[in-house]
């Protein structure tokens, strides 16, 4: 695995990934919690077969999903971090923030913490015009983080998710946007 950028918070750090973590990530794959509004549970074959494909497109991109941690609490709490959206949809091409944290460390601020350190890294040094962020309608936790970050939505923007099943209550998406500072206007 190629050299990650750490980045650094009052209370994290967002580094590359490590075998150790790959524990806890199946942990957190394999929580109904967590999946509530992704999908099926992952077992631990499939999640430690995710990992590796974050491992590869931060090689391949220069930036990508970095495991966070919280300095001197917890070696590993999940992923934040920038992926580019495997499938078609009317706002790609486009760079999507996303993150995964364990339950355990919900409510206390790290997934908006550690996303504030990955937008500013995606406008400054991978020089992004755009970030955006979707999720499931009824996700309302990953919306408040969206809305917390400054990101807005247009509900024209919302979207029928291509890889989630005709049927269900998942396939309904809401799209958030944030323009790099430079672009912005307000
Ligand atoms: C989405 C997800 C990352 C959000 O985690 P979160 O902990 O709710 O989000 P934040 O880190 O922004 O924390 C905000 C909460 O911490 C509280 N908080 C406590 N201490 C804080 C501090 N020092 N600073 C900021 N907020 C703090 C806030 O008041 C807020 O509480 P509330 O949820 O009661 O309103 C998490 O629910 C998750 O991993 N979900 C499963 C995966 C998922 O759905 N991912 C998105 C798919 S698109």
């Amino acid at each position: 695995m190629g050299v990650w950028p750490e980045l650094r918070t009052e209370r994290l750090l967002l580094r590359g990934w490590s075998a150790e973590d790959r524990v806890a990530f199946a942990a957190i794959n394999s929580d109904p919690r967590v999946m509530e509004s992704l999908g099926n549970p992952l077992s631990r074959e499939d999640s430690d077969a995710f990992a590796d494909r974050i491992g590869a497109k931060f090689d391949q991109q220069g930036f990508g999903l970095w495991a966070v941690e919280v300095v001197d609490v917890a070696p590993f709490i999940g992923f934040v971090g920038l992926n580019v959206p495997a499938f078609d949809a009317p706002f790609m091409p486009a760079i999507e923030i996303g993150w995964r944290l364990d339950p355990a460390f919900w409510g206390c601020g790290y997934a908006t913490e550690a996303a504030r350190a990955v937008l500013e890294f995606g406008f400054d040094v991978v020089r992004l015009e755009e970030i955006v962020a979707f999720t499931a309608a009824s996700n309302v936790r990953s919306r408040a983080v969206m809305e917390r970050l400054g990101m807005t939505r247009d509900p024209r923007d919302d979207f029928e998710h291509p890889l989630v099943a005709a049927e269900s209550p998942l396939r309904a998406h809401v799209l958030y946007r944030l323009l790099a500072p430079a672009k912005r206007t307000d």
